[in-house]
């Protein structure tokens, strides 16, 4: 195999930073094979931690979901169901690990920022400087419906709201100064008297006065992370986060294009070039040789799309109930119906089905393709790398040293052990070719991540 010489590159010295997102939630994650572990039981995602934290991982991640997704007025039972409130279950995970972050993601549309900056500064504490607050908007009327609020705001204003909320969370965070503990018996009281302010802020959406409750952490408050894609969403992450978790990890040119345009809005932000990292969400499969990693590959796909999957996917693009059908055969003959309203949150299709199916019609007909390999090959897809540890490592290293991306978030399709062959095949690989930590350097998030101090 030919290596990148690595002077020829705009970034020689970068390194690759991962995270592990553990998604608890849809048909990605291969429930079905007995290997396959409860996602609830704490010994699997403390197993799935622990392996992170062997292969000197930046961060275990979770996501965050409200509502369980529903499908035809019922639960979307091809999913793994259910998650544990992020916040709670890694603060289980602080107490069993000592150096991976501990990202979660929490919305700013369904929460009261004095309250989660109080959670959130808790669990950077209970970690001694490792949390992470992924800050998303959450798209779903529905979910909103779980708080009697429906879908009170528009896509702007939830963005604006979101930035009030950041506002007042830092403000929280803030609210101690540094070295605010006077911690000596001499001293007349705990804190150094003055040292803690109060927050007053008065916005569209907040009206708080508060005194923060908790002094500042080992990493003076949790890394920001940000997850959207809209225009509005790089905008607010550009402004804000440490962290950007993108969808634009496989193709190269599109991840470069959307690391170049997220650099542009940084520029126009007045920030620095390097004062965040980019980490794409995606899967990686991996093999002895190319040949066995795409066979794993396929397996991969025919087990997260089973037959009652395609036709779950199919039966929500076309508007009727195809759970009869035979997903090997062909495509239904059947045009989809547009309006509808069955009661189906959260796996809505957004675009218009009657383009979509005419596109699969086209595809399919010119592979040959029956129904199940249609919507494996162009339904929603989990996207991702397949390859040999050193073809990988190859490829991810130009990935990172060419500035396209700064890591990405894995999410193993196997849990608890889908992590077990990046941390002893690909991490060595990574590492022997300068684009890998070879230990932990710091013991905090921000210190993993490389970024320039909390302000
Ligand atoms: C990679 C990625 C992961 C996301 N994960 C979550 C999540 O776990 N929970 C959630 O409520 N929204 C999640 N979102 C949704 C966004 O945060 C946001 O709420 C929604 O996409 C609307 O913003 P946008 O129009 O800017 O994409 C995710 C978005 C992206 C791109």
């Amino acid at each position: 195999m030919t290596r990148t010489d690595p002077t020829d590159v705009p970034r020689p010295d970068a390194r690759l930073h991962f995270g592990v997102f553990f998604q608890g939630v849809n048909h990605w994650t291969i429930w079905s094979d007995p290997s396959s572990g409860s996602q609830i039981d704490p010994a699997s995602f403390l197993r799935v931690a622990r392996t992170a934290e062997r292969g000197l991982f930046d961060a275990f991640f979770l996501g965050d979901g409200l509502r369980l997704r529903e499908s035809e007025g019922g639960i979307h039972e091809l999913d793994v169901a259910g998650r544990p409130d992020s916040i709670t279950q890694l603060s289980a995970l602080a107490a069993a690990t000592e150096r991976i972050g501990l990202v979660s993601t929490s919305n700013t549309t369904f929460n009261e920022p004095g309250d989660l900056a109080r959670r959130l500064a808790g669990l950077d504490l209970l970690s001694e400087g490792r949390a992470g607050w992924n800050v998303v908007t959450t798209h779903n009327a529905w979910t909103g419906e779980n708080f009697r609020r429906g879908g009170f705001l528009d896509h702007a204003d939830r963005y604006r709201r979101a930035e009030e909320f950041l506002a007042v969370a830092r403000a929280v965070w803030n609210g101690w100064a540094e070295d605010s503990v006077a911690g000596s018996v001499e001293a007349r009281s705990w804190s150094v008297p003055g040292a803690v302010g109060r927050v007053r802020s008065r916005g569209a959406q907040f009206d708080v006065d508060l005194t923060p409750t908790l002094p500042r952490s080992a990493q003076g408050h949790p890394v920001i992370f940000q997850a959207g894609d809209s225009g509005d969403g790089r905008e607010f992450g550009a402004r804000n986060a440490d962290v950007i978790f993108s969808a634009h990890g496989t193709d190269f040119d599109d991840a470069l294009a959307f690391a170049e345009d997220i650099r542009r809005r940084l520029r126009a932000a007045g920030r620095a070039e390097d004062a965040l990292r980019i980490l794409p969400g995606t899967e990686i499969v991996i093999g002895a040789t190319e040949k066995e990693a795409e066979e794993k590959a396929r397996w991969v796909r025919l087990s997260q799309v089973t037959p009652a999957v395609a036709l779950g996917i199919a039966s929500r693009l076309w508007g009727i109930d195809l759970s009869g059908r035979d997903a090997d055969g062909p495509l239904p003959a059947e045009d989809p119906v547009v309006a509808r309203d069955k009661g189906t949150f959260g796996t809505r299709w957004v675009e218009d089905p009657r383009e979509v199916v005419a596109r699969w019609r086209a595809k399919a007909g010119a592979n040959g393709w029956s129904l199940r390999e249609a919507v494996i090959e162009l339904g929603p897809q989990q996207r991702g790398h397949v390859g040999t540890p050193a073809g990988l490592a190859e490829k991810f290293a130009r990935f990172v040293r060419h500035g396209a991306v700064d890591g990405f978030n894995v999410t193993p399709y196997l849990v608890p052990d889908g992590l077990d062959d990046i941390v002893e095949l690909l991490v060595p690989e990574l590492q022997e070719r300068g684009v890998y930590r070879t230990s932990y350097t710091g013991t905090t998030l921000r210190e993993h991540l490389e970024l320039a101090p909390a302000v």
